[in-house]
Parts: C-alpha cells; structure tokens; sequence
C-alpha cells in the first residue's frame, strides 16, 4: 500500500492544507494533514510529452494547460482523497519562482477558493518549498545544508529553522539540470535529458571522455556547469558517428562531472559547519548516481542524509503543503502577488519570520 493510502486510514485527520503548484510544466495539486502533517494525496499532471516535441517547455502552452487541467485535477483529488471541499482549512499555492503566465493560474485558483471558503491563504517560495522536501512525512533535523538541484537552480541553504533560511553558493551559470538538459540535446537526446543520461550512463565508461571541473574565480561558494556544454558540443564535433557506446561513454563521463562536481561542493561546506544533516531535492535529485555518492556520504564523513522521495524530487504540490504548515498564512487572500522569476542574486538572502521571498 502507497504511503498516501495508508495515511488515508490511519490517521483522522482534522482538516487539510491543499497545496497548489503550477510553476512550470506540471499541475499538482496536493492535501496534507492540517494537525499531522502527513501526505493524503499528490496528483501531478504532467506536460512533458506536450513540451518534449519542442525540445523544452513552451510558457504559453504550459499557462494553456494548467488553466485547463486545474479543475478537472481540483475534482479528481476530491473524489480519490473521499474529503468534502469544507474540509479544505487552508490553501498554499507557489507564487514565485516560475514561469509567470504558469503561476499566475495557480495563484488566482487557490486566491479564488481560499477566499470562497474563508480559509487562510500561504504564499510559498517554490525552491524553499524543494529545500525541505526531503523532510514530508517526518521532521528535518536543524541546523541542515540543503542542496536543491533543479531544472532552473542549483543553490546551496543554510537551514537553522523553516523560517532560517540562508542562501550561501549557488551557480553563477546553468543550473545542474540545465547542463543535462542541454547536453542532452547536443547529443541528439530527447528532453528533459536528465533521465535519458542517466539511463544511458548505466553501460558507459565514465572516465572515456574527460571533462575538467571547473575552478569559478568569483569565490570557492560558487558553481559552474556551462563550461560542459561547450565541451560536449566539442566532442559531437570531433566524433565522426555518436554511435550507442560514444553515447554512453558520453553520458556516464558527463554525469560523472556534475555529480563530482556537487558532491565536491557538498563536502566543503559540511566542513565550515557543524551541521545535524545533509538534504538533498529537486528533479536532478532522481539522479542514481548523486544519490549513491550522498548516501554514501553518511559513512565517509557521519552526516545524516535526506533525499526527496522520488515523487517528491520533480514539481509536486506536496511540498507546497508541507512548508505552508509550517508557516504564517497571508492577511487576506488578495494579498497573494505573483513575483517574476529573478535570477538568484549572488549576496547572501535571509529571511527570518517573513512570509515574503
Ligand atoms: O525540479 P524539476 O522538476 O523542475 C524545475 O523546477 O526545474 O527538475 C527538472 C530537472 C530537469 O532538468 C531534468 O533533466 C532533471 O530535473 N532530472 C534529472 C533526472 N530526472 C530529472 N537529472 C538527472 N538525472 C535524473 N534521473
Ligand atoms: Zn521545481
């Protein structure tokens, strides 16, 4: 039985927070447990063969189909989670960051029921929402560093509570999964390239092609991942036919590289704190070879580890749900703004009992 069935029986539940994402190409829509805090169900409607055709997402297809999709999703989760729509006491949707046509579907929804319902309305920052993803259906262990490693970001948190949130390295370039995502397609893979490499890579040879891991001048917090891309184009050039094998060897080298290349940051930053663990989320945390080198970690240097659950790595309202528990809720629903997507400053954000980002 899935971990949501069995929660459905077990635990009397008092009322739900209904979590809503539509940040980019997934519609979720999630309930949680007001008083327990535990999963009831996590409907994701996914894009991906729409998008895939196109070689990435498209935002004004992607806004399309979450207004369309939403409704239907809203009544699908009623009639499989058996609540009533009264027992929605409260509504969290991500209003940043995100494609914004995308989040603005989602924000004006859950605006709409929260206010129809008069139940307390959460703004949820999407990447914090990922950051403590690792921890639904338990407790994080504070202080943590927390590594969210997505299609978009690659950002490295300081965690002292839910409201502690420090930013300290992040990349100054593509994100992880950007950098699979686009070599991926230099290497006439389909999208997202994330979980294509990461098959292929199973039969490759990962020290056939020799990327190097770049040192970033502007200080030892920061990341790099362009620099791959640009190698790999220089590879498909060179090679006269990306038979199967060139392709593998290919992947398991390029998989290889950003996984050292996290794993390597990861270990220099548990060194300049004495933290309780380590949490690791975000769609490239599906990755199975970052995933044995973290768990790896708990024995090489004694950290305790937390990944996602696999249904909790890629977009999931879940997440939104379990952060807005554990939060202030906005005045009033119509205070709920959708913020564009900026590219994470390279300063330091903390944010101490705000509810804004
Ligand atoms: O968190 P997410 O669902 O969306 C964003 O908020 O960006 O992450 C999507 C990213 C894509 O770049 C995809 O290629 C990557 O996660 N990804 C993976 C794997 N599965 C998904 N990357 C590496 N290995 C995987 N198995
Ligand atoms: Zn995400």
């Amino acid at each position: 039985m899935k971990q949501e069935e069995a929660n459905k029986f077990e635990t009397p539940d008092q009322g739900y927070i209904l979590g809503i994402d539509t940040s980019c190409d997934e519609t979720s829509l999630a309930l949680l447990g007001k008083e327990t805090g535990l999963v009831l169900e996590n409907l994701i409607s996914s894009q991906i063969e729409i998008h895939s055709q196109y070689g990435g997402v498209i935002p004004e297809l992607a806004s399309r189909k979450h207004s369309e999709n939403l409704a239907a999703l809203f009544e699908e989760l009623l009639t499989r989670s058996q609540i009533s729509v009264t027992d929605i006491v409260g509504v969290a949707a991500t209003h940043t960051p995100g494609l914004i046509g995308c989040l603005l579907v989602g924000t004006a929804f859950a605006k709409a029921l929260a206010y129809r319902l008069n139940v307390p309305l959460y703004a949820i920052h999407h990447l914090e929402a990922h950051l403590f993803s690792p921890f639904i259906n338990s407790k994080p262990e504070f202080p943590f560093l927390g590594l969210v490693v997505s299609g978009g970001h690659t950002a490295f948190y300081d965690v002292e509570s839910f409201d502690g949130i420090t930013l300290i390295g992040q990349s100054v370039d593509d994100a992880a999964g950007e950098a699979f995502d686009k070599t991926a397609k230099l290497m006439g893979l389909g999208y997202p390239g994330g979980p294509v490499i990461d098959k292929l890579a199973q039969q490759g040879n990962t020290q056939k092609f020799p990327f190097t891991i770049p040192k970033v001048k502007m200080g030892e917090q920061y990341l790099s991942f362009s620099g791959l891309k640009t190698a790999v184009h220089h590879y498909v050039q060179k090679i006269s036919s990306l038979d199967e094998q060139v392709q593998k060897d290919l992947a398991a080298s390029l998989q290889y590289t950003i996984v050292e290349i996290l794993i390597q940051k990861t270990k220099s930053f548990l060194k300049k704190k004495n933290y309780k663990s380590f949490a690791l989320s975000g769609g490239v945390a599906m990755n199975s070879l970052l995933r044995e080198r973290v768990a790896e970690m708990e024995n090489e240097i004694g950290i305790s580890t937390h990944m996602a659950k696999p249904e909790y790595c890629t977009d999931n309202a879940a997440m939104i749900a379990y952060l807005a528990q554990h939060r202030e809720p906005l005045a009033h629903p119509f205070d709920l703004e959708t913020l564009p997507t900026q590219k994470i400053q390279a300063r330091q954000i903390k944010r101490k009992g705000s509810n804004s980002p």
